[in-house]
């Protein structure tokens, strides 16, 4: 039976495990030091606190302080930590890494390195290896419209796997599907990278138009269809400038990621609150009171870094993504105004 190890006991880390097990995998769990408390309550037999789902029979669960334990002899390593700790984990994990076959990816945004370049997450762990002197394998990268709850309680899943190797992709796309999480390949690890962190950042944009109906008492549904479109077209943009295939946005890692993370998430919920009159501040300050990472915030101004960095050419054709940090930064205009000025056609 092949050996999985997932790193990040949160909610993605152990979603993923219904899959995997019952694929036939040997599934093993590895908590970070932040993670013992969700641990705790897994090894009593309870609901995830993340996804209200117990975990999968059969995963083994590893404590922090047992991360060779975890690695060791893995054929697949899956890294599933918040983006903010994908470097410290990589460089912990390299060891168990390089002896994999492949390394999975569901952690989702941009790493900038000691120079203030924007990374994808993929490059940005090949450079840590390299840094180190390590070879590593390839990086399947994961992405699609999976709420992690769903995926922990076996609900019908599309998600995609993106390898530069597509033989690699496909192998993990057969060896990992269930009648329930199909999963498709691609060889545009650019594609699927760009899409994933972006959505959290127009999924803000959404919600603040569903916040405007909450607000005014009248529907706004135009508007955040214009949204949409647009933000779908911004993410294929600046996915072709850096490499990746046009249709990727328009697959499951755009369209279909962005769909599912604007109906429901943290993302949404702070655009609903500053659609609804909050300022972008008070309202992040509440989100965070209550745990709420809102992962589109340093995802909207990491990529307007990334766009200045990358595909200057882009930046005024960006008007979504600009609109979103003007009212994260606090705008003095409406954000109505400035939403719509973003997302509706200009005089020709
Ligand atoms: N929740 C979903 O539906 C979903 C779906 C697909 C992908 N993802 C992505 O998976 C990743 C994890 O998301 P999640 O929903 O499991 O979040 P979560 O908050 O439930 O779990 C976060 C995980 O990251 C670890 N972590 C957080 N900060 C860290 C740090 N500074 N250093 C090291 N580790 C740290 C935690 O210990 C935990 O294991 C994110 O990048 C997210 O975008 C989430």
């Amino acid at each position: 039976m092949a050996i999985i190890t997932i790193l990040g006991a949160g909610a993605m880390g152990s979603a993923l495990c219904t899959p995997v097990c019952r694929a036939g995998w040997e599934v093993r769990l590895w908590g970070t030091w932040l993670d013992g408390h969700l641990l705790d309550v897994c090894e009593a037999g309870k609901p995830h606190p993340r996804t209200q789902i117990p975990l999968e029979k059969g995963v083994k669960l590893y404590r922090s302080n047992e991360l060779n334990k975890a690695l060791e002899g893995a054929d697949v390593v899956v890294m599933s930590v918040a983006s903010v700790g994908v470097p410290k984990v990589t460089e912990l994990a390299l060891k168990g890494i390089s002896q994999a076959k492949a390394l999975w990816l569901t952690s989702k945004g941009f790493c900038p390195d000691k120079n203030g370049k924007i990374q994808l997450l993929p490059e940005a762990i090949r450079i840590i290896a390299k840094q180190k002197g390590v070879l590593i394998p390839p990086i399947v990268a994961i992405a699609g419209p999976v709420k992690a709850n769903e995926c922990a309680e076996g609900k019908p899943t599309a998600t995609i796997f993106g390898c530069k190797d597509l033989e690699v992709s496909r192998k993990y796309a057969q060896e990992a599907r269930t009648e329930v999480y199909c999963i498709e390949a691609t060889d545009d690890e650019i594609g699927v990278e760009i899409c994933a962190p972006m959505k959290n950042v127009y999924a803000i944009a959404l919600g603040i138009a569903d916040g405007l109906e909450e607000g005014t008492g009248f529907p706004h549904h135009n508007l955040k269809a214009a949204t949409f479109s647009r933000a779908i077209k911004e993410m294929s943009l600046l996915g072709q400038a850096l490499g990746a295939r046009m249709e990727t946005a328009f697959g499951l890692p755009g369209v279909g990621d962005l769909e599912v993370t604007g109906l429901s998430g943290r993302n949404k919920v702070y655009g609903v609150r500053i659609g609804r009159g909050e300022s972008a501040k008070n309202a992040l300050a509440e989100m965070n009171r209550l745990e709420q990472t809102v992962e589109g915030v340093p995802a909207a101004s990491l990529a307007a870094k990334l766009v200045e960095q990358s595909a200057p050419h882009l930046k005024e054709k960006m008007t979504l993504l600009q609109a979103v940090n003007e009212i994260l930064a606090g705008t003095e205009r409406s954000v109505v105004r400035v939403l719509s000025e973003a997302v509706l056609p200009q005089k020709p």
